[in-house]
C-alpha cells in the first residue's frame, strides 16, 4: 500500500463505459470514487445505487464538493471540450475520455484555462499503460526488433450500431472509426516511437443507411473508411486504417517492423489476447513474449498514475500534450483526406515515461 494520501474524485457521465472505469479505479488504494453526475440524473442515481458510490448528484453540486480534487470525464465527444472546462473553472484536475476535444481550437482552450487555473489534464486511452503495451515498449527499447522502421494499423468493424444502447455520438463530430478508435492506436504508436511530423489519406463515407437497435435512423456525419499514412520524427512510416465499413477482415490489428524483426498484437486494445509475439529472423517463427508488467489493471490505470502523479510531483503518463498531438494527428488525417495533400504537425510531444516493471499490491509505487 502506498503511503500517499487517497485523492476522492468524482465522475461526470456515467454511460456505457462507466463500469470499466468503476471496477478499473478500485483496485488503485490511491483512488476513492465519491460521486457521479449525469445529465441524466436516474442514470446517475442507478450507477451510484449499482456500485455503491456514496452520492449521485448535478453537474453544479459534484463541481462545488471541496473534497473532490479530480473529475474524470466521460461525456461523449462533443461535450468533452465544455465539461473539461467547466471542471477546471470548478478549480479541479480532469481525466478526460478521449478525444481530448473535437477540435484544435477547443483543444487550445483546454490549454489555456489549465494553465490559467494551475490544474492538470489527462486524457485516455490509458490502453498504452497495459501490462502488454509496456512490454511490447520494452521490447523495442530493447532493441528487439532492431531499429523500428515501419507499422501498420488496423481496425475495421461494421460500426457500433449493432452493440452500443446510444449510438448516434459515433457519427456525429469527434466520432467516427478514426476519431473513436484513432487514439489508442496512435497513443500507443506515439508511446513506440515518439511524435509524428506529416499525415496524409485518402477517406470516403458511403450513403449506407445505419439503423440503431432502438430503430432510428442514424444521421451519419463522419468519413466511415480511413486509410491514412504517418511519418513519425523518428522516421518510422504507419499504416492506419480505421473503417466502419468492414463486416469482417482478417488482417492483423498492429504488426511493428523493423531492421531486425517483426513484432505483432493479435487483437484490439479491448481484445481477448493482447500477448504480444515477435518474429525472429534466425529462428523463422513468431515467438509470444508474456508480458512481465501486471495484466490485472486495465482502464482507470490512466486516473490511477495520474492521481499518483499529483501526489508524488511527477509529470503523469497520460499527458495533454500526447491527447493534443493525437488530435492534431487525427485531424491533420481528415484535412488530407479532404485536400488531397499530406499535411504537417506542428506540434510535438514525447514518448510517456515507460511504467516500472515488478509493481505489486493496489498501489504504482
Ligand atoms: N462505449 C465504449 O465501449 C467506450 C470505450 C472506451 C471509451 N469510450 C468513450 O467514453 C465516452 C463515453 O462513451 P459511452 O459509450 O459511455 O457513451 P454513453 O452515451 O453510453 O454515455 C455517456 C454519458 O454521458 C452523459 N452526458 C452526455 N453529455 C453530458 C453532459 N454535457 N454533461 C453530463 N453528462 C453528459 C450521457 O447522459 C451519458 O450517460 C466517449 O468519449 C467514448 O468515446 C467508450
Amino acid at each position: 500500500m502506498s503511503d500517499l494520501k487517497p485523492m476522492k474524485i468524482g465522475l461526470i457521465g456515467v454511460g456505457y463505459i462507466s463500469p470499466a472505469y468503476i471496477n478499473g479505479c478500485r483496485l488503485f488504494d490511491i483512488i476513492e470514487i465519491a460521486a457521479c453526475a449525469d445529465l441524466n440524473m436516474d442514470r446517475a442515481r442507478a450507477v451510484a445505487a449499482e456500485f455503491n458510490i456514496p452520492k449521485a448528484v448535478t453537474i453544479d453540486e459534484l463541481l462545488t464538493d471541496p473534497e473532490i480534487e479530480l473529475v474524470v470525464n466521460l461525456t461523449t465527444p462533443m461535450a468533452h471540450a465544455e465539461i473539461t472546462q467547466r471542471i477546471l473553472r470548478a478549480g479541479k484536475h480532469v481525466w478526460s475520455e478521449k478525444p481530448l476535444a473535437v477540435t484544435l481550437e477547443d483543444a487550445d482552450k483546454i490549454a489555456e484555462t489549465a494553465r490559467t487555473y494551475n490544474l492538470r489534464v489527462g486524457c485516455a486511452p490509458d490502453t498504452t499503460l497495459f501490462g502488454e503495451y509496456q512490454m511490447a515498449r520494452k521490447l523495442i527499447d530493447d532493441g528487439a526488433i532492431g531499429t523500428p522502421v515501419a507499422a501498420t494499423v488496423f481496425m475495421g468493424t461494421s460500426g457500433p450500431e449493432r452493440w452500443h444502447p446510444s449510438v448516434d455520438f459515433y457519427y456525429q463530430p469527434g466520432g467516427g472509426p478514426l476519431l473513436d478508435i484513432g487514439p489508442y492506436f496512435i497513443g500507443s504508436l506515439i508511446l513506440f516511437f515518439g511524435p509524428v511530423v506529416r499525415v496524409t489519406a485518402i477517406t470516403r463515407d458511403t450513403s449506407h443507411q445505419r439503423t440503431a437497435l432502438d430503430g432510428h435512423q442514424i444521421n451519419i456525419q463522419v468519413k466511415t473508411h480511413i486509410s491514412g499514412t504517418l511519418e513519425f520524427e523518428s522516421g518510422v512510416v504507419a499504416t492506419l486504417i480505421t473503417s466502419f465499413e468492414m463486416p469482417a477482415h482478417h488482417m492483423p490489428w498492429t504488426e511493428l517492423h523493423g531492421t531486425g524483426g517483426s513484432l505483432l498484437f493479435p487483437s484490439p486494445p479491448w481484445g481477448d489476447d493482447l500477448t504480444v509475439q515477435v518474429y525472429e529472423p534466425e529462428q523463422r517463427q513468431w515467438i509470444p513474449k508474456p508480458s512481465v508488467f501486471r495484466l490485472d489493471w486495465r482502464r482507470g490505470i490512466g486516473v490511477a498514475d495520474m492521481v499518483h502523479a499529483l501526489r508524488s510531483g511527477r509529470p503523469h503518463r497520460t499527458s495533454f500534450e500526447v491527447a493534443y498531438h493525437s488530435l492534431e494527428v487525427m485531424n491533420g488525417i481528415l484535412k488530407a483526406g479532404e485536400t488531397h495533400q499530406h499535411v504537417a504537425i506542428i506540434s510535438r510531444c514525447e514518448r510517456p515515461a515507460p511504467l516500472p516493471v515488478g509493481l505489486t499490491g493496489r498501489a504504482l509505487d
